[in-house]
């Protein structure tokens, strides 16, 4: 009796969102038009998956490229991380992560984003490393395959991280702001803030 129930439900839970695992928007400030209010962020975040996995391409690449190659694939690594990942997390901790800290109060004067921002302690440690081995100039094996290993941990590092900031703060938002809200208090200033605008092909290419 239970499953036929289950299973009587399932067209309108699919039509409701339910087939993401995302919750539906039966909460009082969800977009009506089925949109979440974070579909803008998330798309945003998409495009620097596709980025990310450029980036794991050009390290894999590393090990089997002409060596007249090899400075354009580092360099094709580095400036993404250095001109388009960094700027997205600065904007993120100046804009996002504080609006979330004010959406989600913690006591004892932590803040909710302290584990993300930590991550982007690690993040920017990582590509400040990246940066010096493409600075020294050493494109030795050994050298190639530290590049490699270090590009490729540190998308697996972002990627994890883009997770939680998805699934668990974005999912916050989407609860508890309109998409109105969402606009006015994120989108905007972080657009504004000039350094999460680098939606083009460009930024990576030369
Ligand atoms: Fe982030
Ligand atoms: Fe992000």
């Amino acid at each position: 009796m239970k499953t036929i129930t289950s299973l009587a439900l399932l067209p309108l839970l699919l039509a409701c969102g339910g087939a993401t695992g995302a919750p539906s928007h039966a909460h009082p400030h969800g977009a009506r038009d089925g949109a979440r209010p974070t579909e803008g962020f998330r798309a945003h975040h998409a495009e620097i998956r596709t980025k990310l996995d450029q980036a794991a391409e050009r390290a894999m690449a590393l090990s089997s490229a002409p060596p007249e190659e090899v400075g354009e694939l580092i360099h094709g690594i580095v400036h993404f991380f250095h001109h388009e990942l960094m700027p997205h997390a600065q904007a993120e901790e100046r804009v996002l992560y504080a609006a979330a800290d004010r959406l989600v109060p913690t006591p004892h004067g932590r803040r909710y984003t302290d584990a993300l921002r930590y991550e982007h302690t690690v993040v920017a440690r990582e590509v400040a490393a990246l940066h010096d081995a493409m600075r020294s100039g050493d494109h030795s094996p050994e050298a190639l395959a530290a590049i490699q290993r270090r590009t490729v941990e540190l998308v697996g590092l972002v990627k994890a991280h883009f997770g939680v900031e998805e699934e668990v703060v974005l999912t916050v938002f989407d609860e508890l702001m309109s998409a109105e809200e969402f606009e006015r208090e994120v989108v905007a200033p972080m657009h504004a803030s000039g350094e999460d605008h680098q939606h083009g092909d460009a930024a990576h290419e030369h």
